[in-house]
């Protein structure tokens, strides 16, 4: 479970999160709306580690996270983390398999032969196994967005978080993408979803809304 009461967050003068608070649990898909602008990726970053808040408490599993230095928040980050950000962050010059085994190349406690079996099988689904060997800049918006949601789950991460993960998909992909969500979930994965997608509302089982810079749960089911 994440839980984060009293966050405070602003980017020089301008307020996004005032003491305000969050939670996300296991086997649960959390999704956050809001326009742009107000503060969804930012949320995502500090769930992450790779920004901090400015004030607040942010625990996993009940262990306080916002205390640790920047090398124990990156361990956090590689032990449990799954991110799929809004620009991809793919490496252009690397290859489609380069750039999902990546990640799992840095964290020794992963079963690289695990990952590499479940980066054939997911690309196999996605329709990519004839990329698998070609540089990422190649590669179409929808293609390169299937790339990055690959690579954030095949190394089992405890928590998932998706960022506007359906924007340049077409239905057929989108259902892929449903449904990976939807297995996450049956996994006991904490998923995390900003999105304004209407799409994707009929999965979650709980909506934030982030206005007037607090996170306003709007329905949880
Ligand atoms: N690193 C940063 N430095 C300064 N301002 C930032 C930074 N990151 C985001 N912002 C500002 O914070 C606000 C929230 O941004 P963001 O979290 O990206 O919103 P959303 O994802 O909901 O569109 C925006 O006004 C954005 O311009
Ligand atoms: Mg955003």
């Amino acid at each position: 479970m994440i839980e984060i009461h009293n966050l405070t967050k602003r980017f020089k003068n301008k307020v996004i999160f005032q003491e305000t608070s969050f939670t996300a649990c296991s086997g649960k898909i959390t999704i956050l709306t809001g326009r742009s602008g107000i503060g969804k990726t930012t949320l995502l970053n500090m769930i992450a580690g790779l920004q901090r808040m400015d004030s607040g408490s942010y625990r996993y599993e009940g262990r306080e996270l916002s205390n640790l230095s920047d090398e124990e928040l990156s361990a956090f980050r590689g032990g449990y983390i799954g991110y799929i950000p809004q620009d991809f962050a793919l490496i252009e010059d690397y290859t489609v398999k380069e750039n999902i085994l990546l990640p799992n190349l840095y964290n020794k406690q992963k079963d690289m032969e695990q990952a590499e079996r479940k980066m054939l099988e997911y690309l196999r689904l996605f329709d990519l196994t004839s990329l698998s060997d070609k540089r990422v800049r190649t590669l179409s918006g929808g293609q390169k967005q299937r790339v990055a949601i690959i690579r954030s789950i095949i190394g089992s991460p405890k928590i998932l978080l998706a960022d506007e993960p359906t924007t340049n998909l077409d239905e057929e992909n989108l259902a892929l993408v449903i449904d990976l969500l939807q297995e996450q979930k049956a996994a006991g994965t904490i998923v995390i979803v900003a999105s304004h997608d209407s799409r994707l509302q009929k999965i979650a089982d709980t909506t934030y809304e982030i206005k007037d810079r607090k996170l306003q749960l709007v329905e949880e089911k």
